[in-house]
């Protein structure tokens, strides 16, 4: 079994966000971690940054995870310099960009959504089972949402994308549960990430509102996340797999959002 030292972590999605605090945590566990982002620049200034603060290994590999060449191309660039990936991290996506009804729901924004998480996720895992099977080691890390569980309505090409990433989790798990290969998902909550607090600002979602219907009363923070992400990876982890675990503060249990939990109901006299 290998040790957080022999592993190399890809990690897609990882220049900011969820994806950067799970890159981070990596490198810092002594892993050499590649960062797969769409945005080169940011993929590279995140790759410097966390090497800097960990002391841990990292190089930026620039590709759109929607595009099987181009995460090809990213991967022969990752293998070469790190060795075969132990762990993939699936962490790309974007979230919908467009709040409507069915009737209003552009096929190409629908395309495009599943091509990232759900063709992305594809994409990643098929370059890195082969050699994980050789190696009969593998960790396959996929983020869902707790939208999965917990569907919204006018998101509904994210919610199904969502949905999808539990399916590829499932199937997948089987298919490599004789190889020594674990296949997770992580349905995080509502996660303080920049991408989130832009649209809390631009009017888009209401994170107090977020934070108070919240059974623990806040937002998660992405090395909670992370933190996660590190235990599914460890080596004496191999008995989870196909599992879906919710990372929310408790919110997709949560009935009666307006009921007070910090005190019991009180008779009407
Ligand atoms: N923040 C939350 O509350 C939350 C909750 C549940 C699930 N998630 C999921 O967690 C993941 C990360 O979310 P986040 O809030 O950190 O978002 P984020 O916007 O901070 O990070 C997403 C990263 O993915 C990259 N990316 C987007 N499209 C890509 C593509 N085609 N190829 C390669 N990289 C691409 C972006 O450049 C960005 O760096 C997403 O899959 C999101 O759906 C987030």
């Amino acid at each position: 079994m290998p040790s957080s030292l022999d592993k190399v972590v890809v990690v897609t999605g990882a220049a900011t966000g969820i994806g950067h605090a799970i890159a981070k945590r990596f490198a810092a566990d002594g892993c050499r971690v590649a960062i797969v982002d769409l945005d080169e620049e940011r993929a590279r200034a995140a790759a410097a940054s966390i090497a800097e603060e960990t002391g841990g290994k990292t190089m930026a590999a620039a590709a759109d995870v929607a595009e099987f060449e181009s995460c090809r191309a990213a991967h022969d660039r990752i293998v070469p310099e790190f060795g075969p990936v132990s762990v993939l991290v699936n962490n790309a996506g974007i979230m919908s960009q467009r709040l409507g009804r069915i009737e209003a729901l552009p096929p190409e924004h629908f395309d495009q959504l599943l091509a990232i998480h759900v063709r992305g996720a594809v994409n990643w895992a098929r370059l890195v089972t082969s050699a994980m099977r050789e190696a009969q080691f593998g960790r396959i890390i996929n983020i869902s949402s707790g939208n999965a569980k917990l569907a919204v309505p006018y998101r509904l090409a994210y919610v199904t994308a969502k949905k999808a990433i539990l399916g590829i989790t499932e199937a997948l798990a089987l298919e490599t549960a004789r190889d020594g290969i674990t296949v997770n998902a992580i349905l995080p909550g509502y996660i303080a990430t920049q991408t989130l607090l832009d649209r809390a600002d631009a009017g888009i979602l209401d994170k107090d509102s977020f934070a108070e219907r919240t059974p623990v009363g806040r937002l998660g923070r992405p090395d909670e996340i992370a933190r996660v992400a590190a235990f599914l990876a460890h080596a004496d982890s191999g008995f989870i797999t196909g599992a879906s675990l919710v990372v929310d503060g408790g919110i997709t249990i949560r009935g009666d959002p307006n009921e007070d939990l910090s005190h019991p109901p009180s008779p009407k006299s």
